[in-house]
């Protein structure tokens, strides 16, 4: 099967939430105390260091891992860390089991897409291409063919050199004006494929004539060595869904009319992943390329239904399925759409293949990192007192309702004329916005009250 195939970066969704959080904040296989933006939960955080190695060893298939806490104890952080640490080659689809439900897609097309998102493919490939530091760089300039006034390059001459060689090559229009959009110019390490006549701009080299800068956007490389114009093993990225769209996509009219202009709302048909599935065992078996099995998480477990979790259960048994890593803050309640009750509203068979790592509440000084480390994210200056205060706050309601106090008492701290937030301020934004408990109580003192 013939793939015309394009770049498509690995998706990485950003949760501001958890901004801070850089990883599992492991230093020499030890987890630290304080580091990458985590505090404490020391236990949770190298049980999920141990996930992340098996994961990178590809010795996790068929199993799956389970964040059992409280609220607020950091298991969405703990995911997040895990993401992190794999890096970003790995796969890591973040899903809320509520997403699932407010949907327009089928949800087993929804849960599928998630699915292959969360598996990549590197592929690799010999190309003919020509390579090496830009010595020179002359365009041939000619009129825009619909605006008269405007110029474009129609061609152009440039000059390649490795180590051993150098070689100047005459482009057509079609090169020329990538090497334009590209802003490709002396010193540049590029490289051009022969077949399809693209462009690809590596980095910089130091060497001299070339244009030097005190901020660089380009990586700075080495000049390459060999023949300047060679085979090159090429690598490419991609996850089972950007194939399955890709592939959907060149199955001609028909397949647009299903899949409209975006591509992504109809349903992908059968057909089509399974000969990206063909496609990827093929290259796979070959040895032009490897599977990497990423991750699927999915927040708030609880949420999932019963047909959900068939589907899921089912999903694990697949080769071509990603890790899964679920997260709920629930003990023994019913499986949503049945009446069955089970641990952690779980059905036992899926139980029985996840491991559990269970994340504990916070003691005082942990509670004051968190809230310290928080505030520095959020740029809120606090004094020791109000600190404390929140400090205080946390112990007694929740880690998450003392962050969320932080930048309401900024904005009352610079109403009063000050950029440091006072323990003043704090007390006065928690009379404005109660917590969780308090509103709890509030309803239930309320409660005599109602009508019957
Ligand atoms: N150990 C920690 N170190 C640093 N930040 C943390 C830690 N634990 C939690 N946080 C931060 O505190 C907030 C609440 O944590 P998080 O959302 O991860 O809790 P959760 O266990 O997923 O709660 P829930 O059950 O309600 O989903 C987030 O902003 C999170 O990034
Ligand atoms: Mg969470």
């Amino acid at each position: 099967m013939g793939f015309k195939i394009e770049e498509v970066s690995p998706k990485f969704e950003r949760v501001s939430l958890h901004s801070h959080i850089r990883g599992l904040g492991i230093r020499d296989g030890k987890v630290q105390f304080a580091s990458d933006g985590f505090v404490g939960q020391v236990e949770a955080r190298e049980a999920a260091y141990y996930v992340t190695k098996l994961i990178k060893d590809g010795r996790f298939g068929g199993k799956g891992v389970l964040l059992v806490g409280p609220p607020g104890t950091g298991k969405t952080a703990l995911a997040i860390g895990i993401a992190r640490e794999l890096g970003f080659d790995t796969p890591f689809v973040h899903l809320s089991a509520a997403e699932i439900f407010s949907l327009e897609v089928k949800k087993t097309e929804f849960l599928t897409r998630a699915l292959r998102r969360g598996v990549g493919v590197r592929i690799r490939e010999l190309r003919k291409v020509y390579e090496g530091v830009v010595r020179k760089i002359d365009y041939k300039f000619g009129r825009h063919p619909y605006n008269p006034y405007a110029q474009i390059p129609v061609a152009a001459t440039v000059t390649l050199r490795t180590k051993q060689e150098e070689k100047t090559l005459r482009v057509p229009q079609e090169i020329a004006q990538q090497l334009a959009d590209s802003n490709v110019e002396t010193g540049d390490v590029i490289w051009i494929d022969e077949e399809t006549g693209r462009v690809f701009v590596q980095g910089k080299t130091e060497e001299e004539g070339a244009e030097v800068y005190d901020v660089n956007v380009r990586k700075k490389i080495e000049v390459p060595s060999g023949p300047v114009y060679k085979d090159k093993e090429i690598t490419r990225y991609f996850t089972c869904h950007d194939l399955d769209v890709l592939n959907a996509r060149q199955q001609g009219l028909l397949s647009m009319l299903m899949f409209g202009t975006a591509g992504e709302e109809k349903e992908i048909p059968l057909e089509v992943r399974k000969s990206v599935d063909e496609f990827i065992m093929k290259t796979v078996n070959e040895g032009k390329g490897e599977l990497i099995p990423g991750v699927i998480f999915i927040d708030d477990a609880h949420m999932l239904d019963i047909e959900t979790w068939a589907f899921l259960t089912r999903a694990m048994e697949s080769e071509l399925s990603p890790i899964m890593i679920l997260a709920t803050n629930r003990g023994f309640t019913k499986i949503r759409g049945t009446d069955i009750e089970s641990p952690h509203g779980i059905p036992l068979d899926m139980l029985d293949r996840l491991i559990i790592i269970r994340t504990r509440f916070y003691n005082e000084q942990e509670i004051k990192e968190i809230i310290k480390i928080r505030a520095r994210e959020e740029k809120v200056d606090l004094s020791e007192d109000a600190l404390e205060e929140l400090t205080k706050v946390g112990l007694e309601h929740s880690l998450r309702y003392a962050t969320q106090l932080l930048s309401p008492s900024l904005i009352r701290a610079k109403e009063m004329g000050r950029n440091k937030v006072e323990k003043e301020d704090v007390e006065y934004i928690k009379k404005l916005f109660v917590s969780t408990k308090e509103s709890v109580e509030y309803v239930k003192e309320l409660e005599k009250y109602f009508l019957r």
